[in-house]
């Protein structure tokens, strides 16, 4: 993508109604180093989406094939894509807008501050979806399914709240397994090629909301790289 798209995305997306770029001094404090609670946490419903229902995340979101797709097939449900790069959650936050879709909205933070943005039981869902695996040893604590960075959702999932991880990352897959063992979180499905069987292992529900592609998928599908699927409770 050249400079002048990037830039004139970037501007687009402070227009949109659907696109939050919180300011860093909106939410950490330079001088003594402390991340605070932005204004927004424990606040979406009332605040951005005018409605009760429930509010699932996609972390990581890239162009938010997800929280998008997702949000046209749950009217009911809200969602909120996540993640740092703008030029990206514009095409999420473009659709959304083009569609009309009241329920679905884009933050733009690190995830590393995600728990500044949600107070306690706000969140019912987390979708991670093809995050980098980050295989180096060094970056274990980086990985979005890391132990540190559950511990980050835990603090505002419900308790009988999920998380679901779709990647291209035999590595990935495997080393959630493991943190998820070693850690006592709850497994509820593992499955390494999803399409093995044309998504017949699952119910009709999640098989619909499995055959949402996302770009990096469509990308490393025509690799041949199988596509894998986890859900837990942590
Ligand atoms: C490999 S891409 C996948 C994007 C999209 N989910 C897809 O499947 O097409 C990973 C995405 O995660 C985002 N990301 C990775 N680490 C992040 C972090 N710590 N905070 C915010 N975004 C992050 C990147 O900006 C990138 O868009």
């Amino acid at each position: 993508m050249s400079k002048k798209k990037k830039l004139l995305r970037f501007r687009e997306n402070e227009s949109f109604p659907n696109v939050i770029q919180p300011p860093l001094s909106d939410f950490f404090d330079k001088g003594v180093g402390k991340v605070r609670k932005h204004r927004l946490a424990g606040n979406w419903r009332k605040d951005i989406f005018k409605n009760d229902n429930p509010i699932v995340l996609e972390l990581g979101c890239g162009k938010g094939e997800y929280s998008v797709g997702l949000g046209k097939m749950h009217p009911d449900v809200n969602y909120i894509g996540v993640d740092i790069k703008g030029a990206r959650i514009w095409f999420g936050a473009k659709e959304a807008l083009d569609y009309n879709l009241k329920n679905v909205a884009f933050l733009r933070i690190r995830i590393d501050f995600i728990d500044a943005f949600f107070g306690e039981n706000e969140i019912d869902q987390v979708w991670i979806t093809f995050p980098d695996p980050k295989e180096k040893e060094e970056w274990e604590e980086k990985r979005l399914t890391s132990k540190t960075f559950v511990g980050r959702y835990k603090k505002f999932l419900k308790e009988e709240g999920v998380i679901h991880l779709k990647t291209d990352s035999a590595f990935l897959h495997k080393n959630t397994l493991e943190v998820i063992k070693v850690n006592g979180y709850n497994l509820l499905m593992a499955d390494a090629d999803i399409y093995k069987s044309d998504l017949d292992n699952f119910s009709p529900e999640l098989k619909q909301v499995l055959s949402l592609k996302t770009y990096y998928e469509e990308m490393f599908s025509k690799k041949g790289h199988l596509i894998t699927y986890l859900k837990f409770r942590p």
